[in-house]
Order: structure tokens, then sequence, then C-alpha cells
């Protein structure tokens, strides 16, 4: 079967675009830049490999990669220039030689999947592959500061990685560049090299992050690529003998408590639902069955957090909570704001994105008669489309 790997270059400073860490590092939505590039990349099941080309140091890798346990993903350290971070990610899968290899900057993440499909379906018929686009603006040469003559807009196109390769061949062409060559990208490279290239048409979308203002650009990009989904859940525990409860992740000693198999906290069990029911991933009996002897006694805040970490490895973003607790006693209020905290403190957010209210019902129905305590809650999730 034939073999396409893939390159991400994340080892550059990102002087241009300011801040406290590399561009690729810096926050996009929640998540780094290099995370949405990457998930992007590995949306094709054509691509087998991938290695991410980074700075000495940069430990931040090993979070973005964590998110993606399902694919061979692989880290080698870059050099001085984007050129030499494209040689030490093309001899890093010298080992175990690919037939092609797809070269991309880790500073695009709109790469979409339709052009990684059209990339590699006409790299079968040639060395090389770029994706181009047109000018539309009038173009000028400029001597100094003066205006001077106008250039042929028809003979001139806009290039963005990435870009495809037969593996051998541009390593080949890699490793017989003079030590100080510089050329401006791969495709360049593979021209100098006698390479057969193809273009197909580039996406105006995928653009390089590479000032501050891109980074404006990229996030009303990622808004308008994005969804809000609102789950909820509902959670009942039977009151029992005891001396305490919790809930919302409290403890209240009210003389009683609640029968669960965990610490039975209606609170965090509906938020968790709540969040699950968001991201369509069951419910919390589903990933922690009753019937399991590890859960008993379980703090609830690890369903929580569970939920959390898989609405985020779907580039999801956790926005706002609202629980209301059911029951006549214990009376809530002296404890709502303790909850608000604890809450907001398990999922990591804002104090003003989770509201904890209580009522009653009234005397009537199971709360009403002190049968047991209900929960229900909703959980707000911007969750990328598609
Ligand atoms: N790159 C790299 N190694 C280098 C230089 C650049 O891997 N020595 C990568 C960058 O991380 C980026 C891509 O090549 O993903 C495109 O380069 P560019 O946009 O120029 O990024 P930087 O060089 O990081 O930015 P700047 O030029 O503003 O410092
Ligand atoms: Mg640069």
């Amino acid at each position: 079967m034939t073999k396409i790997a893939q390159i991400i270059v994340a080892a550059g400073k990102g002087l241009r675009a300011g801040g406290q860490i590399p561009k690729q590092y810096q926050d996009l939505m929640g998540k780094p830049v290099l995370w949405h590039t990457l998930r992007q990349m590995l949306s094709s099941e054509r691509i087998s490999e991938t290695i991410i080309v980074i700075a000495k140091g940069d430990t931040r890798i090993h979070a973005i990669i964590d998110d993606f346990p399902a694919h061979k993903i692989s880290t080698t350290l870059g050099g001085a220039t984007r050129t030499d971070s494209v040689r030490a990610g093309l001899e890093a899968l010298s080992d175990n030689a690919p037939d092609y290899v797809l070269i991309h900057d880790a500073a695009r993440p709109f790469i979409s999947h339709l052009l990684i499909e059209n990339l590699t379906e006409l790299l079968k018929t040639t060395d090389a592959v770029v994706p181009v686009l047109p000018v539309t603006d009038a173009l000028k040469h400029f001597d100094d500061d003066t205006i001077g003559t106008d250039i042929n807009r028809a003979n001139v196109r806009r290039v963005r990685t990435p870009q495809g390769f037969d593996y051998k061949k541009i390593l080949n062409a890699m490793r017989e560049l003079p030590q100080n060559a510089s050329f401006s990208d791969d495709i360049a490279v593979a021209l100098h090299a006698g390479m057969e290239i193809k273009h197909c048409s580039g996406d105006e979308n995928n653009i390089k992050l590479t000032y501050p203002e891109d980074f404006i650009k990229a996030r009303q990009k990622l808004m308008q690529d994005t969804y809000m989904a609102v789950g909820n859940g509902f959670d009942v525990h039977q009151v029992t003998k005891g001396e305490h409860l919790w809930i919302c992740g409290i403890k209240i000693p009210c003389g009683f408590s609640l029968l669960g198999h965990s610490d039975a906290d209606i609170g965090l069990h509906a938020v968790t639902d709540a969040i699950l029911g968001a991201i369509c991933f069951g419910d919390i009996g589903d990933h922690f069955p009753p019937s399991d002897p590890q859960w008993k006694g379980a703090a609830s805040d690890k369903f929580l957090k569970f939920a959390l970490d898989q609405a985020t490895a779907r580039g999801g973003e956790l926005m706002h909570v609202d629980v209301t607790i059911i029951c006549e006693k214990p009376k809530v209020k002296p404890y709502r704001e303790e909850m608000r905290a604890r809450v907001a403190d398990i999922l990591s957010l804002p104090l003003t994105r989770v509201s904890v209210k209580a009522t009653t019902t009234e005397k009537l129905g199971f709360t009403g008669r002190h049968e047991g305590l209900a929960a229900q809650a909703t959980a707000s999730v911007r969750m990328p489309i598609g």
C-alpha cells in the first residue's frame, strides 16, 4: 500500500507575531494554534505517520500530541531556518521511508480536509504538488520607495503549504543543497532539483498566522465554524440514614444522607450528564457503571473532569453551566456560592459562567415527600462544525 507521511514544521520563533510564546503555541479559542493545525492534518485517513518539527525545549508539544492518541505522531528537533527544519523532518522519516510526504506550516491551522485529499490524489501522478492561488490586486515593481511598472498578474500565483513530494526525491534534493542555500519554500527546492511539479487550486481560507492581526482574523474564522451545543442532565438519589451528603462538591452536614454507589452527588452528576449530552457521548452510567467496584464511594469531580476532557478532546470549549437542585431540605442557599466556586474550579471556568440554583417542589412528588433529592443541569459547549 502507498504510504504517505506528513511533516508539520513548528520550530520557528514567530517573531513577527509577537507575544510571550511562539505563535504556534499561542491560544486560538482555548487551544494552541498547532493543535488546530494538527487536528486538521490528521483528518485524512491516507496519512499514516506525522512528524512535528519543534524547537529545543518546546515541552508544550506533549499536551497537544496527547489529545490525539489514535495517531502515530512523533517529534524531531528543527534548525535555524525553515529549510533546516524541513530537512530534519525528512531525515526523521528515513528509517521507515514513506512513498510520499506532505510538508505543512504549523502556522496554517485552516488547512482543509478537501485540500489534503486533492494534493495526495494529484501526488500519485507526479514528483511534487503545490496549491496555488491567483492574484487579484494590481501588482507593481518598486524601486526603493518609488512606484514602477506593472507586473503582469496573469504570470504570477500565490503559493502556500501543504506541498507534497515523492519522499526519496525531495530527501535527495534537500541533501544535495549547498550549506547556505536559501529557498523560499520546498517546491522551490524541488524545482531546483528538476523534479516534475503539478499544481492544484489552493484555498483562500488557508491563511498563515504571521502578524498579531492574523490572530483576530483566525478567531473570527473559528467562531464562524462553530455552533453552541446545549446538553441537559438530570439525576436523582434516594434519601437514606446518615450524617451528611454531597451536592456540587460541597459536604453538607444535615442529619441524613443520599444512597448511591459513588458519593451520590446529584449536582455534579447532573452537570456531568449535561456536558456528555452536549458532545453526544452517552451518559455517566455508560462511562462509570455502578456495577464497577472501582467507583464505590468515588468523589464525583472525577466524572465531571472526564466529561470536560472528552469535550476538549473533540475541540469543544465549555462556555457555561447552570444547575438546579430540587429538594425540600437541606437549605441550599447557604452553600450556593461555595458550590458555584467548587464547580467553577473543577471545570476551570470563571465564576461568572457557573450558576447554581435551588427550588422545592411545594411538598409535591418524591422530592416533596423527602424520599429523594434531584438535580437538573444544562451545559453550553462551543463545538467545531463537522
Ligand atoms: N519554521 C520552522 N523552523 C524555522 C523557521 C520556521 O519550523 N527555523 C516553521 C514555523 O514554525 C512556521 C513555518 O515554518 O510554522 C512558517 O514560517 P514563518 O511563518 O516564517 O514562522 P516563524 O519563522 O516562526 O515566524 P517569523 O518569521 O515571524 O519569526
Ligand atoms: Mg520565519
